[in-house]
């Protein structure tokens, strides 16, 4: 009954499909807005958008909007009962009196049909006194246009650093964030149930704030307020904070109509009003002894929060605590600051922070390998943490040999020396296509910095006919949770899959969860239902016992049947225990229950432990750029990724090539643009829809694509041996950047920075490489 060994048969491990993939396929997986047909008297909300950046609520003048036909109400603040607030650090009001971005809601109408629901909106009459808007991160610096805490990640004393370094570089980054674009928009769904009590059905990642919310909001306890998320089409971290203020309007019109109400964003108001990645901006000085070890870092990072703070300064936590990524920095300071925006309010995005973090040293590397004279890869592989070393924030890099394997392994596999030869030929006699090849590392952190998240609940029930019910208080995304739950159900109660069925995310079944979030859903999830399986393992192993003759601890459970140790043709099936232990009047139920031993964290000191592990990976990426339009394409992406001992591989590998793609799109395609004009439209987000904000399709896939999971991984600390999966191969994707400055950098001379603007557009690798080529042409015209 060890946390990880795994038995040697059950379903762990086994290769299965996503338990709702076929329902995903054929269009008959239910979503939150899927509900609402069932219900009758159905109400459709739609918000009022302000079309200023910033400004003052002059005058609300909604009786228009009742004149339309179909309008049965307006929300607006007056009708809040409890608190008129949607978030958690209390400066998001739900009506808001400010508007602090463009396209905020100021009111919600709610109509027989969402067309007169819009109509309804149109016909408010609202007056606005216009305040001057802070947009970009330089506008806030400027303005000392900040929000929440400042903290200071520190280690040794950088003067020193400086003083050892043989090489000092300084510079500057800044770069785009990125919209979740989830299939699914934002959406709630709201009614008083056959009791009396507030019932939701809700996108969310985190049913037990979206609960609290809505409990605040209307004044009520959180017993009397359910939510349910039956799946989410994608969250991504878009739903960890967004989705509450949504669900608190379908919960308020509910309450003052006493008809069911719903709510989900159209795609152009889920862009214009839900947070995104934040942006950043950084601003370092970095040291190198002779042979290229990192001696020295010091940096601020600013991030571009938006209006509201909500997860910044967690999600600024986790990129100041892998601002090292895989490397041992003697020496650093890092400021990191978050900047009050009037743009939506920026949030979590998979890596939650990370992935920025990382973003800044591997440019950092990628600029100055050719100043001191080094392969990127090389410089990179050099300042790898050795075993026993720590990283910033003095947390142990437990495995990490497993970087060294990790990039060996890679390097071997996708033959990274002949290609890297192959590309200098063809490099050579190619003037106008040039062709990039980069390695580079991840190493990420796995549990929430905020300590108390890490706890699960869970519920099995096993029903007297064998059958098994499982419940937890994680979410389904599409990330595959809920498939390997019922793995690992099925496994820690020696029954076949087929056996367990799960019931869907109840904040009145498990109660007081976390979000799904921070990738630790399977091993926080996991490790309670384990627990909770034990516990009714141990109970029938006791009646088994009597009935075989042998001590509990040697009762068997595997594949449905009940044995003697040694002895697999003896026994019972499990279903015949279950019936036998019921009439022996045996507990046949438990709820589970883990908590992540061994975390600490000290905020202020940003100090401590707050991994349980890091998970490692790899990725080599080869491209092709165009050197007339700057166009690329990626020919090949190799990956290798630690999961641990994989619970269920095929979703794992789909995490991974996806994180990678998803990784891939924020870092050359996906750009936000937001009108920084003084124009009428200051603070509109220009790139609104899909045919302006380019994300990852079919055709940006790497055209050989080889994704592996590195073998005989075992992580001790975790059900079943297995390590999260779902934000670090997100990171892989730095390697496609990297490549492409190598590209850029090949159409100027050798041992010259290359910089890169990011998101790496064609159009920013055309400025890189055109810089890249004036540059040979200053050096050809000086030797003539
Ligand atoms: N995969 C899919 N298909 N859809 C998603 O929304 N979200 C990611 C990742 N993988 C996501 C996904 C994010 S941001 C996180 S934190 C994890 O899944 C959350 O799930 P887990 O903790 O169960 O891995
Ligand atoms: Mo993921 S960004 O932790 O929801």
């Amino acid at each position: 009954m060890s946390l990880f060994e795994r038995p040697p048969l059950g379903a762990v491990g086994d290769a299965v499909p996503h338990e709702s993939a076929d329902l995903h396929v054929t269009g008959q997986a239910l979503y939150t807005d899927d509900l609402g047909v069932r219900l009758q008297g159905l109400l459709h909300a739609w918000p009022l958008q302000a079309p200023h950046a910033h400004a003052r609520l002059l005058k609300l003048d909604t009786a228009p909007a009742l004149n339309v036909p179909g309008v049965v109400r307006v929300l607006s603040a007056a009708d809040v009962p409890g608190v008129n607030d949607a978030g958690v650090k209390h400066d998001e009001p739900l009506f808001p009196t400010e508007v602090m971005f463009y396209g905020h809601a100021v009111c919600w109408v709610l109509a027989d049909s969402a067309d007169a629901a819009r109509l309804g909106a149109e016909a408010i009459q609202a007056e606005y006194e216009v305040l001057p808007a802070v947009l970009t991160i330089a506008e806030a610096v400027a303005a000392e246009s900040f929000q929440g805490s400042q903290p200071t990640l520190r280690r040794g004393d950088v003067s020193l650093g400086f003083e050892q370094a043989a090489h000092i570089f300084e510079g500057e980054f800044e770069f785009g964030g990125q919209e979740h674009f989830y299939l699914e928009t934002n959406a709630a769904l709201a009614y008083t149930d056959e009791s009396g009590q507030m019932f939701i059905q809700s996108s969310t990642q985190h049913p037990t704030e979206t609960q609290e919310i809505v409990a605040h909001v209307l004044g009520l306890t959180s017993s009397q307020v359910t939510v349910q998320c039956l799946r989410m089409g994608g969250g991504f971290g878009g739903k960890e904070m967004q989705p509450h203020g949504f669900a608190a309007i379908a919960a308020l019109g509910a309450t003052l109509t006493g008809r069911p109400v719903r709510l989900r964003l159209n795609r152009t108001q889920d862009l214009t009003m839900t947070g995104k990645r934040h942006p950043f901006h950084a601003r370092w000085k970095v040291g190198f002894d002779e042979s290229g070890g990192l001696t020295a870092l010091q940096a601020t990072l600013s991030s571009d929060g938006g209006w509201s703070l909500d997860l910044s300064e967690p999600v600024l936590a986790r990129a100041l605590c892998h601002i090292d990524n895989a490397y041992f920095i003697p020496h650093i300071e890092v400021l990191g600051r978050i900047c009050k925006t009037n743009k939506t309010s920026q949030t979590a995005f998979r890596g939650f922070g990370g992935p920025q973090g990382m973003l800044v040293i591997e440019d950092i590397l990628g600029r100055c390998a050719p100043l001191l004279g080094l392969e990127a890869a090389d410089l990179r592989q050099r300042n790898f943490y050795a075993p026993g070393e720590a990283t910033p924030y003095g947390q142990p890099v437990r495995h990490a040999e497993r970087l060294q394997g990790v990039w060996q392994t890679l390097l071997q596999k996708s033959e990274f020396a002949a290609r890297q030869a192959e590309i200098r030929t063809f490099n050579a006699s190619n003037p106008h296509t040039k062709r990039g090849l980069a390695i580079t590392p991840v190493k990420f952190g796995i549990s929430f910095n905020f300590t108390a998240y890490n706890q699960a609940g869970a519920l099995v029930h096993v029903y007297k006919d064998g059958s098994v019910l499982i419940n937890h208080g994680g979410t389904e995304m599409g990330q595959g949770l809920h498939t390997k739950m019922i793995q690992v159900a099925a496994t820690a109660l020696g029954v076949p899959l087929k056996c367990v069925r799960l019931a869907p995310t109840r904040t009145d079944k498990v109660p007081n969860t976390s979000a799904t979030a921070a990738s630790s859903g399977a091993d926080l999830n996991g490790g309670a239902i384990k627990d909770a399986c034990d516990q009714i393992k141990e109970r029938l192993a006791a009646v088994a016992a009597g009935a075989l003759g042998v001590h509990p601890n040697d009762v068997r459970f595997e594949n449905g049947r009940v044995y003697p140790l040694g002895h697999p043709d003896q026994g019972m099936d499990f279903a015949k225990l279950v019936h036998d232990a019921y009439h022996l009047r045996t507990q046949l139920w438990a709820a589970g229950y883990y908590r992540t031993p061994g975390l600490h964290w000290d905020r202020a000191a940003m100090q401590g432990e707050p991994f349980k592990y890091f998970s490692y990976g790899a990725s080599v990426s080869e491209v092709e750029v165009d050197g007339f339009t700057g166009a690329y394409r990626l020919l090949r992406a190799d990956l290798l990724h630690d999961v641990g001992d994989s619970l269920s591989p095929l979703i794992d590998i789909g995490q991974v090539e996806g994180g990678f793609v998803q990784g891939a799109g924020w870092l050359t395609l996906e750009e936000l643009r937001w009108d920084t004009s003084n124009g009428p439209h200051r603070g509109r987000l220009a790139t609104q829809s899909a045919s302006t904000y380019k994300l990852p399709s079919f055709s940006e896939m790497p055209e050989t694509f080889n994704v592996a999971l590195l073998e005989q991984a075992t992580e001790d600390g975790v059900v079943y041996g297995s390590k999260a999966v779902g934000e670090p191969p997100l990171m892989l994707a730095i390697s496609v950047r990297e490549a492409l400055r190598q590209a850029a950098a090949a159409f100027g001379p050798s041992g010259r920075p290359q910089q890169l603007a990011s998101p790496a557009t064609p159009e920013a690798v055309f400025w890189a490489l055109e810089e890249a080529r004036q540059v040979r042409g200053e050096v050809v015209a000086a030797d003539d």
